[in-house]
């Protein structure tokens, strides 16, 4: 059987799903599913950093999670101030650097302090780029440019948008993976997954090993990346993200 090179995808985004069952099969608190995606999310890192990735996304609260039971609300916070205080050192010295997405300003003023400290600490880092989606949602990236924009007295196009995003610094993702077993999107990247390659694993996060990145990989690698084009106008090699239209 004939084996296809391995691409590494330059921008890997993640809806990490999956830490609530992890815990209740475990008759553990949700929290200790989180705690444990915690683990699994540095581990990820770890991985992501040898296999040469150059931008990690992950999806760690979203818009609607505060819809979700107070304490598992606070929980979240206190685990993400807990695990900045803990790993932020070892990121830096693998050179990761650390990117908050999503809007602050309805995160306490501890939160939004930790976030900026891991900011600032890894701010010369250019191995890997660590997005980190808190209080994120697709919907409210794609308002909150074009309000940017009305607010500039700028024109609304798809490249200025595309320049307004919060998640502007980095190119769309490559590869989109879900754990967790469901096949949706819960309004992570809206704008920016139109070509990303979708990948949905049955493991739940906490499981999601390298071994389970290895086998997205393995498959992101398989699939003809088109861009709306015919197969017979792309050729065999990789083909890069198409240049955004002027407007
Ligand atoms: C979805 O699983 C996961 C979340 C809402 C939180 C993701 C957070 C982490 C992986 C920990 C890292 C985050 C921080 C704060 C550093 P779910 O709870 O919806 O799982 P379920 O579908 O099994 O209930």
């Amino acid at each position: 059987m004939a084996t296809s090179a391995l691409i590494i995808p330059y921008h890997v985004a993640i809806v990490m799903d999956g830490n609530g069952r992890w815990a209740s099969k475990r008759f553990l608190p949700r929290i200790a599913g989180h705690k444990q995606g915690v683990d699994s999310l540095i581990r990820c890192v770890k991985a992501c950093l040898n296999r040469g990735v150059s931008v990690l996304s992950v999806f760690a609260f979203s818009s609607e999670n505060w819809n979700r039971p107070p304490e598992e609300v606070s929980g979240l916070m206190d685990l993400l101030v807990i695990a900045l205080a803990k790993q932020v050192a070892n990121l830096n010295a693998d050179g990761v650097r650390i990117h908050f997405v999503g809007n602050r300003l309805e995160l306490s003023a501890r939160v939004q302090a930790a976030l900026v400290k891991a900011e600032l600490e890894t701010v010369a880092n250019q191995r890997l780029t660590f997005n980190v989606c808190f209080n994120y949602g697709g919907r409210w990236d794609i308002a909150q440019a074009a309000q940017k924009l009305v607010s500039r007295g700028e024109a609304i196009t798809e490249l200025s948008l595309d320049g307004a995003m919060a998640l502007a610094h980095v190119p769309d993702p490559d590869l989109l993976i879900r754990t967790g077993s469901e096949l949706r999107i819960s309004n992570f990247m809206l704008w920016q997954a139109a070509y990303s390659e979708l990948h949905f694993s049955d493991k739940l996060w906490p499981e999601f090993d390298e071994a389970a990145l290895d086998e997205a990989i393995a498959i992101f690698s398989t699939r003809e990346r088109r861009f709306g084009k015919t197969s017979e106008q792309v050729n065999s090699h990789y083909v890069a993200a198409p240049v955004k239209k002027p407007a």
